[in-house]
């Protein structure tokens, strides 16, 4: 089986990714510093200069490679999920099932406000109701997609081990 973990930035995918491939025996990619390792450029500086056009084809393009793979725990960016052909094609492999990391928007601005930085489309956002704006705004088009994932784990107030444990009933 193939596991990708979907939700909007701060909803833990990486943590949780990593945990429950340990949990799994699986291989864990963050398709994050996958991208970041072929491009030789972080995922900033692939928005400064070669724009988010770009950067969406190329996330494109190597969750396409990782679609092939077996035993992995893929955690994906908090865009993949709502570009071009990416939902389809995961929930249309065979073998992978996508759960969707539900955070609510004030757990995620709490979350994001320290570390915005690294993430171009949030780094612009000065104060905490700007950022409740905007990500209110945002994840309510991106639940379009975040919907249509085999599995959705409520996030809020639990633990990592937690719902590594839930994801792990419930999938297997
Ligand atoms: C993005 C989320 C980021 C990264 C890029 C764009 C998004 O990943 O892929 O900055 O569109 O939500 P994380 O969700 O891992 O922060």
């Amino acid at each position: 089986m193939i596991i990708f973990l979907i939700g909007y930035m701060g909803s833990g995918k990486s943590t949780v990714g990593e945990k429950l491939a340990t949990a799994l025996n699986y291989k864990y990619i963050d398709l994050d510093d996958f991208l970041q390792i072929k491009e030789e450029l972080a995922i900033k500086e692939l928005f400064d200069t070669k724009g988010e056009i770009y950067f969406r084809k190329s996330e494109n393009k190597h969750l396409q490679e990782l679609l092939q793979l077996e035993s992995t725990v893929v955690s994906l960016g908090g865009g993949t999920p709502c570009y071009g052909n990416n939902m389809d094609s995961i929930n249309s492999t065979a073998n992978a099932k996508s759960v969707y990391l539900k955070a609510s928007i004030p757990t995620l601005v709490d979350r994001l406000k320290t570390e915005k930085n690294e993430r171009p489309l949030i780094s612009h956002l000065q104060s905490d109701a700007g950022m409740t704006e905007f990500i209110g705004k945002h994840l309510f088009e991106r639940s379009f997609f975040y919907n249509q994932a085999h599995l959705t784990i409520a996030v809020d107030e639990k633990s990592i081990d937690t719902i590594v444990d839930e994801i792990m009933l419930k999938l297997f």
